[in-house]
């Protein structure tokens, strides 16, 4: 088949974090590279992306931080869209699932399904929480894992020790919410029949033996499992999320399934993207419907997604979907909850200038066939060694020498030697040879024949040495500078798609317009005469051992590491010397009074006995402690703390407390009645 058009989307990120490198690496720079690739060679492609902004892990972390999933996606969406311009990867349109387009879109998709009978109606038992009036998601089922013991595991999930539940399973389940013990609610909802259309899917998966061997294998293994594939329900009773059409009967307090809607949302973004042209791109066999996925959405792309299209009837199939595997961090799987991430938007803060850096080494680290380890060190070198040395060297040795010999104005290239014949001919083939690799997937492969052309560019100048020959040899040098210079100008061409600003920084040194893949693989892109810049020009700089070391600490600073029962617990704090320690006066006291301070929530004002004198110490503990539990107690104070005035209370000194894990401060007592005023040491 001869596609016309090309048609590439990248996942749409959940908008309840922000974006670190094991996504970069994963599916967006992968997918950067693709398009920027089609668009120099002049195709007609477009690039689709957007927040999903549906899903449970969204309700929980607006309940966690207080506010509403609106707020959530309002605030990552745009961290995400930032991220994604820093590092310059270039959507046609970066949109979101909270559009009135996308519910609009989502629910007409439903409708159509609804209306051709597609889906199978099925009542479940599904838990509900008797106080909130609401069903619960198994994300908000909470109880003690039946595998080993945590009392904090989810209905869906225990992350102690990873095994996947049921809410069934859990012992003592409780409900998120409100803590309620959740019953058994008979309800009614919408599947789309996976089992019935399996042959459908399985002739589909075998027409397309060409994806990724990952891909199509975990294709293969979710077909052949046993009793094969599941109706899936396609709408939650949950109040997040696209409405159920309404004029259907029962749709009330449903919304669809955030895997439904969220694959439709490449169609509404390309609708609100071209408004005119949209169907185009959506409705024509003659497009080639690319999906750039981390491996965790491969069930939901290639088998999901194909079946609610197919049965719709009218849209284009997945034609490919070349999903990476994971990216690991300094030999350890990248954790959200466990804060053990390179993050996008503080990468662009810590390394200002340095995205493509950034995009190199994530391209030549990628995770294509297996998982994939990121480290700082690697970082380092591949930018000291590989750009620096290789790709920037040469770039610099060109512009110079031409400065240099000939007022940066090109030489006139006289008869070709037989090396030069040969390295006119690597020249001639990287075109086809990077862009072969890059339609294969194979970006990492792409990347180092793009960088075998600066190899190929020092060695050359090294051989012939230039500096040497100039006045012995000047017709030697003229041939040598000019080819060099056609090297440069290949590469600053053939390097646009991974690396986009190191590119125009080159076409601005060589004076080029920017120039399309087909101008690649001449060695007469720069006329004899051609006036190039003035200026040397640095691409990459060095980075020194202690940027490194500086990141490294600050992962491990930030690294948060559970309790046995699964409680975050703050990482170590820098270390300190005995002499600072030394400086804090910690006394033990006792309470003689407390009471709640007015017109606030937290704050108790307290008396206290410090041996030397009475203090009064205000602490932010209210909302866990009654005052009348905390008077005749002793306690530990930090009495040389300098006083702060709180709610016009002066504070003098502050007690110490320690977190019961649940977010609940319990003051420090020791364990035999002691002297006022005793030191802690
Ligand atoms: O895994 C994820 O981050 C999902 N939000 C990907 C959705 S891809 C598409 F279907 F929108
Ligand atoms: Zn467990």
């Amino acid at each position: 088949m001869k596609f016309k058009r090309i048609l590439v989307t990248a996942a749409l990120p959940y908008a309840n974090g922000p974006l670190h490198i094991g996504h970069i690496a994963g599916c967006y720079l992968p997918a950067d590279i693709y398009v920027r690739y089609l668009r120099s060679k002049g195709e007609d492609v477009i690039f689709i992306c957007g927040s999903d902004e549906h899903g449970v892990p969204i309700t929980i972390r607006a309940q966690k931080e207080n506010t509403t999933p609106q707020a959530i996606v309002d605030k990552y969406h745009q961290i995400l869209k930032e991220s994604f311009k820093g590092l310059n990867i270039s959507f046609d349109i970066y949109s979101r699932t909270t559009n009135k387009l996308h519910y609009q879109t989502a629910q007409d998709f439903f409708r159509t399904l609804y209306q051709k009978g597609v889906f199978i109606e099925k009542e479940s038992e599904q838990f509900y929480d008797p106080e909130a009036n609401q069903f619960l998601a198994d994300r908000y089922i909470i109880g003690t894992c039946p595998k080993c013991g945590n009392d904090k595991a989810y209905g869906d999930q225990c992350e102690k020790c990873g095994s996947t539940l049921s809410p069934e399973e859990l012992i003592n389940p409780k409900s998120a919410l409100t803590n309620a013990t959740p019953v058994k609610k008979v309800t009614k909802n919408w599947y789309l029949p996976l089992d019935k259309l399996q042959p459908k899917i399985a002739e589909y998966i075998e027409q397309h033996k060409h994806w990724k061997p990952n891909v199509y294998g975990q294709c293969k293994s979710w077909l052949e499992s046993t009793g094969g594939l599941q109706p899936r329900a396609m709408t939650r009773d949950l109040n997040w999320g696209v409405p159920v059409p309404p004029e259907i009967p029962g749709s009330q307090g449903k919304v669809l399934y955030v895997w439904f809607d969220a694959p439709i949302g490449y169609i509404s973004a390309t609708k609100e993207l071209m408004p005119d042209k949209w169907e185009i791109y959506w409705k024509s066999q003659d497009t080639k419907l690319v999906h750039f996925i981390g491996k965790d959405n491969i069930v939901f792309h290639c088998i999901i997604f194909p079946a609610m299209l197919m049965e719709h009837g009218e849209y284009v199939l997945p034609y490919d979907v070349p999903a990476n595997e994971f990216l690991n961090l300094e030999g350890e799987k990248i954790s959200t909850s466990r804060n053990w991430a390179v993050w996008v938007d503080e990468y662009l803060k810590d390394f200002p200038g340095k995205e493509d850096v950034l995009r190199y080494v994530l391209c030549a680290t990628a995770p294509e066939t297996k998982d994939n380890d990121f480290t700082w060190k690697e970082f380092q070198t591949r930018n000291n060694s590989e750009l620096a040395d290789i790709l920037g060297n040469f770039i610099n040795r060109v512009v110079v020498l031409i400065n240099k010999f000939y007022e940066g104005k090109i030489p006139h290239a006289g008869t070709f030697s037989k090396q030069d014949m040969l390295l006119i001919n690597s020249i001639s083939e990287a075109p086809l040879k990077i862009g072969e690799k890059i339609e294969q997937y194979k970006f990492r492969d792409a990347l180092f024949e793009l960088m075998q052309l600066a190899r190929f560019g020092n060695k050359y100048l090294a051989d012939n040495e230039p500096w040497k020959q100039i006045k012995s040899n000047p017709e030697l040098v003229n041939t040598v500078m000019n080819l060099s210079a056609q090297i440069a100008a290949n590469i600053a061409i053939l390097s646009e798609p991974f690396l986009p600003n190191t590119s125009a920084k080159i076409f601005n040194a060589l004076k080029l317009p920017h120039l399309k893949w087909s101008n690649a693989g001449s060695v007469n892109i720069l006329n004899t005469g051609h006036q190039i810049q003035k200026e040397p020009i640095i691409l990459f700089e060095k980075i020194e051992d202690s940027v490194i070391e500086k990141q490294i600490q600050k992962l491990q600073e930030k690294k948060v590491s559970y309790t046995n029962n699964n409680q975050p617990l703050m990482p170590l704090k820098t270390e300190i010397s005995i002499d600072e320690f030394d400086k804090c006066d910690i006394r033990v006291g006792k309470v003689l009074k407390a009471e709640k301070v007015p017109n606030t929530d937290k704050l108790l004002k307290l008396e206290v006995d410090i041996g030397l004198e009475i203090r009064t110490i205000v602490s932010g503990v209210a909302h866990c402690i009654n005052p009348k539990d905390i008077v005749g107690k002793q306690v530990i104070v930090l009495a040389n703390l300098k006083p702060r005035k709180i709610k016009g209370i002066e504070s003098k000194g502050m007690i110490l407390y320690a977190d019961n894990g649940n977010g609940q401060l319990v003051p420090v007592s020791p364990i035999q009645e002691l002297t006022n005023g005793s030191s802690v040491k």
